[in-house]
């Protein structure tokens, strides 16, 4: 019987330049799509997932993200005395319990890998996941709930991975493809954002990860790589070269990429319109700009 996954890293030490200056003082995961911090999507995805313990690896200037996760008594007493009930249980469905959650700090900005690293000693000796709140997944299945159910039968290495145009590849972890069953993608070998027309194919690594406790032992034996940080890809591609298996998951879902601002704004658009209470005046709104462009031209 493969072992349950319990654990969940969540890498949120990057400084969020892209989104200068609303970073400056507002961690980039605080950041809010419609009515919830992206962070609160991770966590949601990660628990659907069956995720138990959540931990995040930060920075300085992250102090804003566990004040998030702290409960809020004194906004909860107001709600329950002036009986907004509804809004009580949105607030309480972001508490999280006393103990569930650790925060670790990643001194260096060495890179990802580094940063996975930073949670070697709470890991011990399981299986465990890595989110990026960056990416994403819209998808009626949470994706690390695709992938968890995928890797009982696998065991192994397993990273979500979906298709990306030629010319973005290398942007990216790159998959090279041994074969493709379904959803499931056999890893010959892993590269980590390759140079322009030297991709092994235009499969990306998506920012969902399972991984064996050997990738954090691959961790401290590899070299810098890309762009002089320690790459988690190259310790997942490691696993290879040990003749240990490393899965791609072509995951059903939209993925939206909230590193960037066209990314994010994107998904704030798509949530939106997901919602009752927004859907009707957004698109009509949307409709209008739509036809006053299509006017101008
Ligand atoms: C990271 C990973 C990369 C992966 C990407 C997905 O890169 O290093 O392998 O493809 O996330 O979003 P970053 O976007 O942090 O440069």
């Amino acid at each position: 019987m493969k072992r349950r996954v319990t654990k969940a890293i969540f890498p949120v030490a990057g400084m969020g330049t892209r989104f200068l200056p609303a970073t400056k003082s507002v961690p980039k995961e605080i950041m809010t799509l419609v009515d919830r911090p992206l962070i609160q999507y991770a966590i949601d995805e990660a628990r659907a997932a069956g995720i138990e313990d959540f931990i995040f690896v930060t920075s300085r200037g992250k102090s804003a993200l566990e004040d998030y996760f702290d409960h809020a008594p004194d906004l909860e007493n107001a709600l329950r005395k002036s009986g907004k009930t509804e809004l009580l249980q949105t607030l309480r469905d972001t508490n999280m319990d006393s103990g569930a959650i650790a925060y670790i700090r990643q001194h260096k900005a060495l890179g990802l890998g580094h940063a996975v690293s930073c949670a070697s000693k709470l890991i011990g000796d399981e299986p465990f996941a890595v989110i990026l709140p960056d990416d994403l997944v819209a998808a009626e299945k949470p994706c690390l709930q695709q992938m968890i159910e995928a890797y009982q039968d696998t065991g192994g290495c397993m990273v979500a991975t979906l298709e990306v145009p030629h010319e973005k590849a290398s942007s990216y972890g790159v998959l090279d493809v041994a074969s493709q069953d379904g959803p499931l993608v056999r890893v010959k070998g892993m590269v980590e954002k390759p140079a322009a027309g030297t991709a092994p194919s235009n499969l990306a690594v998506i920012g969902r990860y399972i991984l064996t406790p050997r990738v954090m032992q691959n961790l401290t034996k590899i070299d810098r790589g890309s762009g002089g940080e320690i790459q988690l890809t190259d310790a997942i591609a490691y696993e290879l070269t040990e003749g240990r298996d490393v899965f791609g998951y072509r995951f059903e879902g939209q993925r939206y990429d909230c590193g960037s601002k066209a990314g994010f704004l994107q998904a704030t658009v798509a949530f939106a319109l997901a919602r009752d209470d927004l859907r009707d005046e957004l698109s009509a709104f949307l409709d209008s700009i739509h036809t006053e462009r299509q006017a101008a031209q």
